[in-house]
């Protein structure tokens, strides 16, 4: 079994046993981060649509201060808006781009939803510049896919 499919299976495990939400996302953020080395910062963002804000619910890396991201800022903030997933090879070519990092130099941002409602982001920071290539897209979609279909769980 490769790699990549054995992540994918642990966190398919994880997730499919989880009683509780967020200490489901937690144990998702720590293992990709733990497991994938390009992974330096794994974190879950939740939609506030009321106050049109992203929350950080747990993350596994440096600690960040942007835990309040209003939609349409940054990558985050524009996948709130497009429920669309962004991969950004460089960071340092966006203009719509909120550093947590100086370190960072790529991110990923991949919509969560619970059927068609957008509740969630899975954004995963890397050091290196373009690191994410087809097996990249495939476990995020795959978790993201899982984590939607489990999101009705009670909260912690
Ligand atoms: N870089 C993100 C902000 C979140 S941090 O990466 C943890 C953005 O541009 O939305």
């Amino acid at each position: 079994m490769t790699q990549w499919k054995k992540i994918e299976q642990q966190a398919s495990e994880m997730i499919s046993a989880a009683t509780l939400r967020k200490s489901m996302l937690q144990k998702v953020c720590s293992l990709l981060q733990q497991t994938v080395p390009h992974y330096d910062w794994v974190g879950i963002y939740t939609m506030d649509p009321e106050q049109r804000r992203l929350k950080l619910l747990c993350f596994e890396g440096l600690p960040t201060e942007h835990t309040s991201i209003p939609y349409g800022k940054g990558i985050c903030g524009q996948v709130a808006e497009s429920g669309e997933a962004l991969f950004v090879d460089d960071v340092r070519l966006e203009d719509n781009y909120i550093s947590c990092n100086v370190l960072v130099r790529s991110e990923v941002v991949y919509p969560i939803f619970s059927g068609d409602r957008l509740v969630a982001q899975l954004d995963i920071d890397s050091n290196k510049s373009g690191p994410f290539g087809p097996e990249d897209r495939k476990l995020i979609g795959r978790i993201c896919e899982q984590i939607g279909e489990k999101w009705p769980l009670a909260g912690f």
